[in-house]
């Protein structure tokens, strides 16, 4: 009998390992990540299990819901090395910025520290503190950390992406919160475009407080997301959206016991995504089973080979390709040609990518394979 050996699986490109978990492959060439990725199908299985149950038991088995929150927690906080008593279960981003930004003892003469090209969320946050008498002291995310250090020189707080919405450039967070850290500054980061797609850690880089939705780099639904606060700046973020579920005695109705949570539960409020959340937890299992440290240089691969591919047909890159600042997200064009017939050419073919600002913006995650960039960069 002949001797058939199995696949050494370490051996075998990450894509092709995971390919199976992502039904899309068979319909789409998805490169839009950085928009709205499609559910991985542990997050999908997850999310029919409760509906299914929810149709025929009601909320029968509610300690199982109860169990998927504190997984989820857990699971988000292991994402990024928090403690699952740092992370409260927010239904986006913004409703994470807007805990911090509304929730911190403003006073008139504050500066936060604040960046130009930053997508609205973390934006339009920040500026309406003027109506508190703060002052945002505007960078660019190009600028050198020696303008970073001087900005954050008196400032109270920095609030900046991971990763960038449109060019895709990612920022070295350590040595942001390195100088934060030396001026007594606040790091926030709003970490939906880079989380899951390349390893953050919040001790590491010194971040007080994080934000991010699942539906992007994270696999997961719409409309659930996470929010981190470091512990020791909990009793200073004053939970403004207050309903039932911020205080601790939030299981006895008839307790008018104010005591906020002693974790960062006190920043929920009100009933969970019961849903969002089934959907969520699996899909962060699934990325710390693939391990973000094995997604990364992934990522970073395919990001080249369509850096490269459309430069050498001509389009010109939003932002120069450098492997300590690339991401899973390229943005190019091409003078004379509308970004958005270029999209809409490629979706004609199945390949999915986004008109951005004039721009076209495609963003793989690391189950795309170098033969859909190829046809990517065929159909350009
Ligand atoms: C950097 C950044 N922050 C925030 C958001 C929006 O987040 P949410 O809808 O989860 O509030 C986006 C969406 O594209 C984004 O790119």
């Amino acid at each position: 009998m002949g001797c058939t050996s199995s696949p050494d699986l370490s051996e075998t490109a990450l894509w092709a390992r995971y390919r199976d978990q992502f039904p899309v492959t068979a319909n789409l060439v998805y490169l839009n990540h950085a928009a709205v990725a499609p559910l991985v199908k542990p997050a999908a299985d997850a999310i029919k299990r409760l509906t299914d149950d929810a149709c025929s038991f009601g909320s029968f088995h509610y300690d199982d819901w109860l169990q998927t929150y504190d997984g989820l927690r857990a699971a988000a906080a292991r994402l990024m090395n928090a403690s699952p008593d740092e992370i409260a279960i927010v239904k986006n981003t913004s409703e994470g910025i807007a805990t911090v930004a509304i929730g911190l003892d403003w006073r008139p003469g504050d500066k936060v520290v604040v960046f130009r090209e930053e997508f609205p969320a973390n934006y339009f946050p920040w500026v309406r503190l003027e109506k508190k008498g703060v002052t945002p002291q505007w960078l660019s995310i190009h600028d050198p950390p020696d303008a970073i250090d001087a900005a954050c020189r008196g400032a109270r707080l920095l609030a900046v992406s991971f990763v960038n919405y449109l060019s895709g450039h990612r920022l070295d967070l350590e040595a942001i919160g390195e100088i934060c850290h030396r001026h007594g500054c606040f790091f926030f980061v709003d970490a939906i475009q880079g989380l899951g797609a390349f390893p953050l850690d919040v001790r590491k880089a010194r971040i007080h407080a994080l934000a991010a939705d699942g539906h992007k780099w994270l696999l997961g639904p719409e409309g659930c997301g996470i929010l981190y606060i470091q512990k020791d700046f909990q009793d200073a973020i004053e939970p403004v959206e207050f309903g039932w579920t911020n205080v601790a005695n939030y299981a006895d109705y008839a307790s008018r016991d104010m005591t906020l949570r002693p974790d960062a539960g006190r920043y929920e409020c009100g009933t969970l995504n019961t849903v969002g959340c089934y959907g969520l937890r699996a899909a962060l299992e699934f990325l710390l089973q693939v391990g973000v440290h094995n997604i990364a240089p992934a990522l970073l691969a395919l990001s080249a080979q369509i850096s490269d591919g459309v430069t050498a047909k001509g389009y010109e890159l939003l932002s120069p390709r450098d492997p300590a600042s690339a991401s899973g997200i390229v943005t190019f064009r091409k003078d004379g040609l509308d970004s958005r017939l270029i999209v809409r050419q490629l979706r004609d073919q199945g390949i999915v990518a986004s008109p951005r600002q004039g721009w076209v913006r495609a963003s793989p995650h690391f189950y795309i394979s170098p033969g859909d960039i190829a046809r990517l960069l065929a159909t350009l």
